[in-house]
């Protein structure tokens, strides 16, 4: 079951701008199913046990305060192939490598504040959405 699902985070940047609709929509258009969403906020501690992997990269401080400066949309995604084909269609994690007509590319403003986040392997994919979301709370 998990194969086909990833997890993401419309980001504090994407919020702020007022892009979650719009990203919304481009994620349902590229053919995503919308298994469990959630807005919400990340604390300082919450945002640094998400981003644990990170922990010595030289960013992981400012990436835990701008990730806990807003509001969040949290969501469990499913699709055929869904980690790769989502990251497809974000797009590179520095806005300005990302391709033409990918959401970082479309809505993002900076490689940090890359208005969404997108899991990386079926693994992570499943790791990040139990750190959000129980099992009653999906599908
Ligand atoms: P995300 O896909 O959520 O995974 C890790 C996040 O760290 C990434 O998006 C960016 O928000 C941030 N990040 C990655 N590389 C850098 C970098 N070189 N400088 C600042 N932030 C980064």
């Amino acid at each position: 079951m998990t194969t086909n699902r990833t997890f993401t985070m419309i980001k504090p940047d994407g919020i702020e701008n007022g892009y979650s609709g719009a990203i919304l929509d481009h994620i349902l258009k590229a053919g995503f199913k919308i298994i469990a969403m959630k807005y919400t906020r990340l604390s300082p501690e919450t945002a640094g046990q998400f981003y644990a992997i990170h922990k010595e990269r030289p960013f992981y401080k400012d990436l835990v305060s701008y990730m806990s400066s807003g509001p969040i949309v949290a969501v469990i995604l499913e699709k055929e192939n869904a980690v790769e084909d989502f990251r497809t269609i974000i797009g590179a994690t520095d806005p300005t490598k990302a391709a033409d007509g990918t959401i970082r590319k479309l809505y993002a403003k900076s490689i940090e504040a890359n208005a969404v986040h997108g899991s990386d392997s079926n693994e992570n994919a499943a790791i990040e959405g139990n750190f959000f979301f129980s099992m009653l709370e999906r599908f």
